[in-house]
């Protein structure tokens, strides 16, 4: 029986992969896995793939960061337009991180655009409270920055982010996409919300839609965060490596029996398992359909 991880790592398109290692080691995520060039089969494009993990993340932000640069046919896919926040397809990657506030700030003063100014805010259906602001990277995908203050103690120390807290996307039907990612481990709730969050209405380009959101977190790894909207706006799924957050993946420690597993539910693999010499060790991943056809895998990080 294998043991889902949770989210660990989140994918994001470049179009200057130089300075998108840059960026988010100034961000935090300075620790390079591995830097790769070359084929990625499974999606079957030409890349180069930098994994970048946090060295200040913790049980609560664990997640990684996978940065992709497409080298091949017209290079990096635009970053799909037209809308706001939760179309179907990958929307943000939240961050945690010990003091939202300076955080934030650092960001904005070394040329991060802010999206969100920084707020405290507390989630139902528990009261969890929360510190919460948004910048946008240099390719204007949207990173969240938050403290789960009424969940989590920091430990003591100087600001900095952390890894990733949780990936959020929007799906077609909330119900299916729970039941589905409950049987990838997604099992705890966090919050639900089916209230519009004010301080986004002005990420829409016309009037904002309705939003259902909730977050799911598994024993281990990053969360997820599905949205609904109503009405659900264009479709933001693009191609594979587009610019901004375009995927995630899910943690196992064994890929081959992951796969299985991932059969016998009757979840298709869009792709067959996958072994990459990235010269670190293996990167070893499967894609595998999910309800509204987004970019998801599982991984083996064996690098
Ligand atoms: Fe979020």
């Amino acid at each position: 029986m294998t043991t889902f991880k949770g989210v660990d790592h989140v994918g994001v398109g470049v179009a200057d992969m130089d300075a998108a290692v840059d960026f988010y080691a100034q961000v935090g995520f300075a620790d390079v896995l591995f830097d790769y060039s070359g084929d990625v089969p499974g999606p079957d494009r030409r890349a180069r793939v930098v994994m970048v993990g946090n060295p200040g993340a913790t049980p609560i932000g664990p997640g990684r960061i996978k940065l992709v640069q497409i080298l091949d046919g017209d290079g990096p896919p635009p970053a799909p337009t037209g809308g706001g926040w939760g179309e179907l397809g990958i929307c943000e990657i939240c961050l945690h991180v010990r003091g939202v506030e300076e955080v934030h700030r650092n960001l904005v003063t070394a040329g991060a655009q802010s999206l969100m100014e920084p707020l405290d805010a507390a989630v139902m259906p528990h009261g969890v409270s929360l510190d919460i602001a948004y910048v946008a990277d240099p390719w204007r995908g949207k990173l969240e920055l938050i403290e789960w203050t009424g969940l989590w103690k920091s430990l003591p120390g100087e600001p900095r982010a952390e890894g990733v807290n949780h990936v959020a996307f929007g799906v077609s039907n909330m119900d299916a996409t729970r039941a589905f990612y409950e049987r990838l481990g997604f099992t705890e709730m966090l919050f639900e919300s089916t209230e519009f969050f004010g301080p986004m209405a002005a990420w829409y380009p016309g009037e904002p839609p309705d939003q259902h959101m909730l977050m799911l977190l598994s024993a281990q790894g990053a969360g997820i965060e599905p949205v609904v909207l109503d009405p659900p706006g264009p479709d933001c799924r693009g191609e594979w490596g587009h610019v901004g957050p375009f995927e995630f993946a899910i943690g196992v420690g064994n890929l081959e029996q992951a796969c299985a597993q991932l059969r016998g539910e009757g979840i298709g693999l869009t792709s067959e398992p996958q072994s990459v010499n990235v010269g670190t060790g293996e990167w070893k991943y499967a894609y595998f359909a999910d309800p509204d056809g987004l970019y998801v895998s599982v991984v083996e990080p064996r690098y």
